[in-house]
């Protein structure tokens, strides 16, 4: 498994186009490498960290009732990063009698290596076909055959901006077969304290995630950024109901991106904008899903509606095909 050198250039020119926009931006996909996957790791086993418990809750819970609606024999999953969770649906589709192939799509090289040895020795005879992708930029290429249950989960469509959210959807359903399936998850708005709490741990875990972002732009992009020269910072906006993390400057300071090439000039108390992590509601949700072209079949969130599971499907495929 290799990353191409176009693809490589690719992701040097988002990193560029960020840097210049106001405020600067480093995107989202820059926080993954093998220490911030461990990184994000143990956020999804702080205290304050909700999303990934509730979202494994619901799975261990609904992942019967969502094959038996969908019945599917292939397992696709988007962003599947330690595929923690997906075990509960690989298990249901193996009771079903269905499980023949699971996909996992991720950036992380090392990380679709290691889940792939793991789950074939756990699942005999299942058939694993990882995917190095960046799937923010096309979505797609995965393996024809089969009824599939696509899965994106996390609440990971949260950290695209409005409008790349429902481009990457649009691109998911053009993928899609009538009898396909999304499973998309998604955190939802609640109590300003609690979002804002999950993204600042009192452990400082999520700012030592934060901050390794700049170690991962250094070693792709040729930087020199020392990330003990920026402080955290994670607030909601409740107007565009996201969370937002940035790196704040410590300092004046030039860093340089040799690969770029750029030259940044920061000033102390300027922000560098890392991540939108956005909330929804069952409105929002289904609003996002028919403009992408799909439409909501089912909605499941946790008794306490703070975090929901939904099914959907491409526009004009019968109910229930
Ligand atoms: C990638 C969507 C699972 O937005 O909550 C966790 C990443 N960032 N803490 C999120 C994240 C900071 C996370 N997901």
């Amino acid at each position: 498994m290799r990353v191409s050198a176009r693809a490589d250039r690719e992701e040097l020119e988002d990193l560029a186009a960020g840097l210049r926009r106001t405020p600067r931006e480093i995107p989202a996909k820059y926080f993954y490498d093998e220490l911030g996957s461990q990184l994000f790791e143990r956020i999804t086993e702080l205290p304050e960290y909700y999303p990934f418990r509730l979202e494994r809750s619901l799975l261990a819970e609904c992942s019967d009732e969502i094959v038996a609606a969908t019945r599917p024999d292939v397992l696709v999953e988007i962003g599947s990063g330690a595929s923690t969770k997906t075990r509960f649906l690989l298990d249901a589709m193996r009771r079903a009698g269905l499980l023949r192939r699971y996909v996992p799509v991720d950036i992380s090289s090392e990380i679709l290596e290691r889940v792939a040895a793991e789950l074939v020795a756990e699942y005999p005879g299942l058939e694993v076909r990882g995917l190095i992708e960046d799937f923010v930029r096309e979505p797609g290429g995965f393996p024809d055959g089969g009824r599939r249950l696509i899965a994106f989960l996390g609440g990971t469509i949260g950290n695209f901006r409005e409008e790349e959210a429902v481009a990457f959807l649009r691109g998911v359903a053009a993928e899609m077969g009538p009898d396909d399936r999304l499973l998309l998850g998604t955190d939802l708005i609640k109590d300003v304290r609690v979002l804002e709490a999950a993204y600042n741990d009192s452990a400082g875990v999520t700012a030592e995630f934060n901050r390794n972002m700049l170690r991962v732009v250094n070693a792709r992009a040729g930087g020199d950024f020392d990330p003990e020269r920026f402080r955290h910072r994670a607030f909601y906006d409740v107007e565009r109901h996201r969370i937002e993390m940035r790196l704040v400057s410590l300092a004046d300071q030039t860093v340089r991106l040799e690969r770029l090439p750029l030259e940044l000039e920061l000033r102390e108390g300027e922000e560098l904008r890392t991540e939108f992590s956005t909330k929804y509601d069952r409105a929002l949700v289904a609003d996002l899903l028919s403009r992408a072209g799909l439409e909501l079949e089912a909605w499941m969130p946790d008794p306490e509606g703070l975090f929901a599971l939904s099914l959907a499907r491409r526009v004009g495929a019968a109910p229930g095909a």
